[in-house]
């Protein structure tokens, strides 16, 4: 199979690039953006190259429609798996537009030239945040119902409808997956697990917004393996949660850091805008289409990233 990974420079992408490229023909598309430091997105296709296996990287911005055209016209893709993104909550606040080109109109080039070229399989790379602020229980599938709290939910949550306008334009078979906040090795930086740990192994104090919030926090492991059984195993066109299945609250989180840093130190913040109170995926959909398990719990989860974190920060 021969596949399309956008995005596959970024945090998510590098991983999975890193599991298909055992297996499938890969090309990976990113620009290098700098919402975070490029350099390290860098590091992510060095450790794709470290594999030795062959890949092709094309550094373009996707916002680009003839670039966008010019690589499907180049290649004869089966799946494009579509991860770029500006991601974000608190920055899709200051720059709203940014994220109507990003994470809007790239999607809609990659969407339009993939029909074009006849490409079977589109996946498309979602988020928990389309659900809005619906705290109290299990998010199903069902319950987005375009009443999102942050400019960067609302991109995704358009760029779905996008997906569903242009799979009944061309027909191919979509699948859409909505991540709950991902963390593991090389995580993002902008987010809480990362920042934490990189403040922590430093003796710095970290800044806590929204001590009563609790998020589905899922390892990047188990996400990598779910979108490889998405891409095997989804029929027709579905959308589907890629959690734990198990929301961490923020006071949980910080005891578990506390036993790994006793010295530990918090600033607490005022919640920020555009975040909301909790998420929890009900992932039985992906378990009984998919065969999806997540396996690495949050305990499991800190303890590796810690110990990346440890050989890559301190060396
Ligand atoms: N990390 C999470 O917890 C999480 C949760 C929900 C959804 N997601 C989604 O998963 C996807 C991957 O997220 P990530 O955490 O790996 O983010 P990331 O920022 O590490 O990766 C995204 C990559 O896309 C590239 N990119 C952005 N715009 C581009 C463009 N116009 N053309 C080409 N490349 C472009 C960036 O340079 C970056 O390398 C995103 O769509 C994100 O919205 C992530």
């Amino acid at each position: 199979m021969n596949i399309l990974v956008t995005g596959g420079a970024g945090f998510i992408g590098s991983h999975l690039a890193r599991k298909l490229l055992k297996d499938y023909q890969l090309t990976i598309v990113d620009n290098l953006h700098a919402y975070y430091d490029p350099l390290q997105k860098q590091a992510h296709l060095n450790a794709i190259r470290k594999l030795g296996l062959p890949f092709q990287f094309i550094e373009t911005d996707l916002i680009n429609e003839s670039s966008c055209q010019k690589i499907f016209e180049a290649n004869s893709f089966d799946a494009v798996i579509h991860l770029a993104a500006l991601p974000g909550v608190p920055y899709s606040i200051q720059q709203p537009h940014q994220y109507i080109d990003l994470d809007i109109k790239a999607v809609v080039n990659i969407l339009k030239h993939a029909g074009e070229a006849n490409v079977k399989h589109v996946l498309f790379a979602s988020s928990s945040s389309v659900y809005g602020d619906q705290a109290g229980g299990a998010l199903t599938e069902g319950m987005a119902n375009g009443q999102v709290v942050s400019p960067y939910a609302a991109a995704k949550y358009g760029a779905e409808s996008f997906c569903h306008a242009y799979q009944s334009l061309y027909g191919f078979q979509l699948t859409i997956l909505r991540f709950f906040t991902v963390y593991g090795p090389w995580g993002r930086p902008d987010m809480a697990i990362p920042k934490f740990i990189k403040k922590l192994l430093y003796g710095e104090p970290i800044e806590i917004y929204g001590i009563q919030s609790a998020r589905d926090y899922t390892y990047i492991d188990d996400i990598v393996n779910g979108i490889e059984k998405a891409l095997l195993y989804s029929k027709g066109n579905e959308t589907y949660n890629l959690g734990f299945g198990e929301p961490i609250y923020m006071e949980t989180l910080l005891s578990h850091l506390k036993k790994r840093f006793p010295e530990m130190k918090t600033i607490q913040r005022q919640t920020r805008q555009g975040d909301v109170k909790m998420t929890w995926s009900n992932i039985e959909k992906a378990k009984n289409q998919l065969g999806y398990t997540p396996h690495v719990n949050i305990e499991e989860g800190l303890d590796r990233t810690i110990s990346w974190a440890k050989q890559y920060f301190k060396n």
